[in-house]
């Protein structure tokens, strides 16, 4: 792993088109280690991040706007020497995925919009982010991912789950609250989804809880010749549920994008 005075990354594997990784919360680069060992198997370069305030990114000072966060990552492709890369993001990464498309659109090859929305919180949902930076506060990040039950559908793996909270319960609570703030704060990126210009895939659990399949149908609407891709049966952290399926789906937009 490359830690920089800039984000941590894992860059991983061979060969072109690169696929750049950008995590869900409140979690870090780890998310992705099935889909970094797949693509490997196939002769793909991956380049996993840590957003600033995750992971080995913990401390780096957290308080960024999503378009910030897509700067930083931005200049792990400058520093890695790659030009152009199919962005896959997931939930949170997916907010900066679509950040990086309206401010870096030339970097983009291709697109992977997982289990994410493009619209900015409702009233609700900033309501929710106040008790979850309370949470944080008081009972730790763990206590954050356990909130998130609609994630799962009810016969999920248990494994799974245990994974992912390990994973919570490592994070830095002052990166997870600052990520909270931001997410808050986000725009709403419905507008600018016309004006994406780069193979597209918006995959969705059936049954995901936070990011229902209305909202990537809206997402597959508005970008160009996007294609869905709902995977029956799986919650919010596909890649994680089912990843089968979900390295599937990347390697088709890898051959796709690939040149011949
Ligand atoms: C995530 O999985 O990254 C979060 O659910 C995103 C959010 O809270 O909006």
């Amino acid at each position: 792993m490359a830690v920089m005075s800039q984000l941590a990354f894992e860059d991983s594997g061979r060969g072109s088109p690169v696929v750049l990784f950008v995590h869900a919360f409140p979690f870090d680069r780890r998310m992705w280690r099935r889909q970094i060992d797949a693509l490997a198997r196939h002769d793909v370069r991956t380049i996993a991040v840590d957003l600033a305030g995750f992971g080995a990114s913990a401390d780096l000072p957290p308080r960024r706007s999503v378009d910030e966060h897509a700067d930083d990552v931005a200049q792990v492709l400058e520093a890695c020497g790659v030009d152009r890369a199919i962005a896959v993001g997931l939930s949170m990464g997916g907010y900066v995925a679509l950040a990086l498309a309206r401010r870096h659109p030339q970097r983009l090859a291709g697109l992977v919009l997982a289990d994410t929305r493009a619209s900015g919180d409702t009233e609700e949902a900033k309501q929710g982010r106040a008790v979850n930076i309370e949470r944080a506060r008081k009972q730790g990040v763990a206590a954050v991912f356990d909130a998130m039950s609609t994630a799962w559908p009810p016969n999920a793996d248990r494994m799974h789950i245990e994974e992912m909270r390990s994973l919570s319960a490592a994070q830095n609570p002052a990166g997870v609250i600052a990520a909270l703030e931001m997410m808050r704060d986000r725009p709403d990126a419905t507008p600018t989804l016309g004006q994406i210009r780069v193979p597209t895939r918006v995959i969705v659990g059936s049954a995901d809880g936070l990011t229902p399949p209305s909202l990537a149908e809206i997402m597959t609407r508005s970008i160009p010749g996007a294609q869905q891709v709902i995977i029956e049966g799986a919650g919010h952290f596909t890649n994680i549920e089912r990843s089968a399926e979900f390295d599937q789906v990347l390697l088709d937009l890898v051959r796709h994008v690939r040149p011949t």
